[in-house]
């Protein structure tokens, strides 16, 4: 198995629109990879195309050398996903323990009954995050930094080989922001996992993160931040009216959106 994502002309459409469009790159980890671009460019889409959770119109997938549809209970093993935070349903009152039980749960066939080693791997996990103590805690009631760790912590309790997460920093305070890019820098470096995350803003992880792929519908540039966040690459993007600054080496595009 290659530690790979690999994608050939990658085409979807949702609703007859097409939304990603004759995509290619291949993706080399474990490393540290961002993918950014403008509200609706399509990087949730492609994240659930990785996941299984789309299918494409046209072109050839690989994660890991398996194929998200066909082999979608394998692909689960060895892949973690985070979905947007704010899309996830609260309202039921569920405690931190069975939010995290449901990552490994949710990947077995059934019957899906948890056993006791599951339990003692929860506790493991929620410490891995630095989280032990929210075990018994509702969900809902934590603050947005907290139930993003313990997303993290669902998405681990597998022992992915592959981590992708979906604006994991967003809407969440900056100290914990640092913790979990600290983690998951950790992850990479020291347990040679994967990291493909969607970020909105660059500055948090522009000291951590390997390699950017800017995205806008079609795959505007994927490589060295330094290469990529070019003021041109910028401006195809985010659209020629962007105001884009210049600090150091890098461009930043000034969006004035926060959810991009
Ligand atoms: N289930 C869906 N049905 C129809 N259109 C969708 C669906 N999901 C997303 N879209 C559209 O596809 C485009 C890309 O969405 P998305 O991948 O969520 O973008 P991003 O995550 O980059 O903001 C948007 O225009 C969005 O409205
Ligand atoms: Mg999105």
């Amino acid at each position: 198995m290659t530690d790979e994502i690999i994608i050939e002309n990658l085409n979807v459409k949702l609703n007859g629109r097409i939304v990603l469009e004759n995509i290619n790159f291949r993706l080399k980890f474990p490393r540290f990879i961002a993918i950014m671009g403008p509200n609706g460019a399509g990087k949730t889409t492609l994240l659930k195309v990785l996941t299984g959770f789309i299918k494409p119109d046209e072109g050839e997938v690989s994660v890991y050398g398996l194929n998200p549809i066909r082999d979608k209970f394998k692909l689960a093993k060895i892949v973690g996903y985070v979905p947007q935070r704010e899309r996830i349903e609260v309202s039921i009152p569920m405690k931190v323990k069975d939010v995290v039980l449901m990552g490994l749960l949710c990947k077995r066939r059934f019957p899906r009954i948890p056993r006791r080693e599951n339990l003692l791997r929860i506790k493991k996990v929620l410490e891995a995050v630095g989280i032990e103590e929210l075990y018994d805690r509702i969900f809902s009631h934590l603050s947005g930094g907290e139930q993003q760790k313990v997303l993290i912590a669902r998405a681990l309790i597998s022992n992915p080989r592959l981590l992708i997460l979906d604006e994991p920093l967003t809407a969440i305070d900056v100290k914990s922001q640092w913790e979990i890019i600290e983690f998951l820098k950790k992850l990479e470096l020291e347990e040679k996992i994967g990291i493909l995350m969607v970020t909105h803003d660059i500055n948090p992880v522009v000291e951590y993160v390997d390699e950017v792929l800017l995205l806008n519908r079609k795959l505007i540039a994927y490589g060295e931040i330094s290469k990529v966040l070019t003021e041109e690459n910028l401006r195809k993007a985010y659209g020629p009216n962007v105001r884009v600054v210049t600090s150091g080496k890098l461009c930043y595009a000034i969006t004035g959106d926060i959810h991009a």
